[in-house]
């Protein structure tokens, strides 16, 4: 896809990758690079330039607009909680969800603890924009939002940004594993998210400059073969400078 958002100011050029069901991959770029972009483009709320976005082969502008809509989970950059309870907030995602799968939800996203430990469990109310929660907390009452929805597609923009690495780290193995038969594209900065993902899709100014593998894009990141060391080192993949594409292992 070719888009931009305003006449003659491209912001994406030529950006092409797949998820396939059941594949978690991870688009990672610097900020400014046209990541949201590229997730506002999934979500229909502009049209591509050039090209399109299909699902399931599918063009996404051919769908009606509630099927499109159905079609993919967003979990945005700045999460948008309303001043009701956290049930009625998770809800919002399917408004037919039991509470039992609200619940189920809330479990993958490692929100169901936090949740019971208030006194008003599930119905405390959250404030306005959820202003009576931490910034994670808002963040995974806005992931089980988006998991109770059930799309083929789920998308997360920075979504874990605000969980403490443990945290994330635990959320994204549960996410992998309720997500057999989902596509889902993590947008992130941090390395250590990237290891959740199955490949890695490296954005630089509107531009794919790599996919691959992550043992396939280490040696690129860190500029020598795997190292354990260097790994643990490095805290985001945006402090390393990326080199062109032609590394193959
Ligand atoms: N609504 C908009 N109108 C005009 N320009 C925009 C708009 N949203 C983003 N841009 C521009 O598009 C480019 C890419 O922005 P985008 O938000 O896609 O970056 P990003 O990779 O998500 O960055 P970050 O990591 O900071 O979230 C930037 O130059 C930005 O200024
Ligand atoms: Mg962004």
């Amino acid at each position: 896809m070719d888009f931009g958002y305003t006449p003659g100011h491209s912001v994406l050029h030529d950006v092409t990758f797949e998820v396939a069901p059941g594949e978690v991959v991870a688009l990672i770029g610097a900020s400014g690079a046209g990541k949201t972009s590229i997730v506002s483009l999934l979500l229909s709320y502009y049209d591509p330039d050039a090209g399109e976005v299909r699902i399931d082969g599918h063009r996404l502008g051919r769908f009606d607009p509630d099927s499109a809509r159905r079609q993919v989970a967003a979990v945005l950059q700045e999460p948008m909680l309303f001043n009701a309870s956290i049930t009625e907030n998770i809800r919002y995602g399917h408004l037919e969800a039991t509470d039992a799968e609200i619940q189920a939800a809330a479990a993958v996203a490692h929100a169901h603890d936090f949740i019971v430990a208030f006194p008003d469990g599930y119905d405390t109310v959250v404030g306005p924009r959820g202003s009576a929660l931490s910034g994670g907390q808002r963040q995974r009452l806005a992931i089980a939002r988006a998991l109770v929805k059930n799309a083929p597609v789920l998308i997360l923009d920075e979504a874990t940004s605000a969980l403490d690495p443990g945290t994330d780290t635990k959320l994204l193995q549960s996410l992998r594993a309720a997500s057999a038969n989902r596509a889902v594209l993590l947008v992130v900065h941090r390395y250590s998210t990237v290891s959740y993902s199955d490949r890695v899709v490296v954005l630089e100014r509107g531009q794919v400059v790599e996919q691959g593998t992550q043992d396939q894009l280490w040696p690129l990141v860190v500029g020598t073969r795997s190292s354990h060391r260097a790994r643990e080192a490095l805290p985001a993949i945006r402090h390393v400078p990326i080199r062109p594409a032609h590394y193959s292992r």
